[in-house]
């Protein structure tokens, strides 16, 4: 049987990453790694802290951030970075090659209860980030932390999923994931505002006449996991009466979600327009989303509008 390759080997010779973005990702993998280990023996407690939208912070979004911003600032090769749990740009370089962004541990209020958690992570040219759209990122890729450790990443040329091994590296699972165009599966975020909002009632009901299955975790790293894994699916958090523009937010969640959707033959749309034309206009901005299967996500959107 041949040798599966290794992330390293992959990203440069499938994924065609210059070295230094490769450098960066495999930064960023070895992060994971540790983040996976810290799982294992931290605390699963608040930290009795809050992050910059005055979120509860378990210990856990701490360590992650911290484990992660180390290895972003060791590999040189980073401008500027913007975490969900800082509330500021961290400038490091103005003459590094590329500035990231990320949620170092999503679905963190999942953690006591043992579901599957993630990091989410895209990844733009220089160091400015304020004015440009997810569909500039130059890669974007997620650790999904659940009975295995999986990173799915994409560097413009197919979305690839590594499994971590035995000893410690991340050799590749499948590649060139794709998502079919019609959905089996939905994924139904911010549910309880069907009670006011009835073209949301409507969708749901839609999917519940067409015999859909629900596949809903509560961590959106592992409920996306679930579509590009399946090959469909359809994960919805639209913008509600708790929620006016939606709770996910762009720059670390929805724009690296979009990116490694679209380059597997999925959507992603904010329910008028594609989240990779949405500028950056804040760190905190957030937006509804309608993502995975391209018929599924137009027959959301249509019947939201
Ligand atoms: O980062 C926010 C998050 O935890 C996502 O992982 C998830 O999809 C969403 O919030 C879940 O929101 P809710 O608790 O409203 O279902
Ligand atoms: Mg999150």
């Amino acid at each position: 049987m041949a040798l599966r390759p290794f992330l390293g080997d992959h990203l440069s010779q499938t994924g065609k990453a210059a070295d230094e973005l490769r450098d960066v990702i495999l930064c960023i993998a070895q992060a994971g790694i540790q983040i996976q280990a810290a799982l294992r023996k931290t605390d699963t407690g608040l930290s009795g802290t809050q992050n910059q939208f005055g979120e509860e912070q378990v210990k856990l979004d701490i360590v992650s951030d911290d484990i992660i911003q180390k290895h972003l600032k060791e590999s040189g090769l980073v401008a500027s970075f913007i975490s969900e749990e800082q509330k500021d740009v961290i400038e490091l370089s103005s003459t590094a090659p590329y500035s990231v962004v990320y949620d170092p541990l999503d679905g963190s209020s999942l953690v006591d209860v043992n579901f599957a958690v993630g990091s989410i992570f895209g990844i733009y040219r220089g160091a400015e980030l304020i004015g440009k759209k997810p569909k500039q990122q130059v890669a974007a890729l997620y650790v999904l932390y659940g009975p295995r450790t999986l990173l799915v990443y994409c560097t413009g040329n197919g979305v690839h999923e590594f499994i971590l091994n035995d000893t410690g590296e991340f050799i590749l699972l499948r590649k060139f994931l794709k998502v079919s165009d019609t959905a089996k599966n939905f994924a139904p975020g911010n549910l309880s505002s069907i009670m006011d909002d009835k073209p949301y009632h409507d969708v749901f009901h839609a999917w519940l006449k067409d015999k859909m299955t629900l596949r809903y975790s509560g961590c959106m790293v592992a409920d996306i996991h679930h579509i590009l894994s399946k090959g469909q699916g359809v994960f919805t958090y639209p913008a509600g009466s708790k929620y006016p523009d939606g709770k996910l937010r762009l720059v670390f969640e929805c724009g690296p979600f979009a990116y490694l959707m679209e380059h597997a033959g999925g959507a992603a749309s904010d329910g008028t327009g594609d989240i990779m034309d949405k500028k950056i206009t804040d760190i905190d901005q957030r937006t509804p989303i309608i993502i995975g299967s391209k018929k599924e996500v137009e027959r959301v959107c249509d019947l939201l509008s």
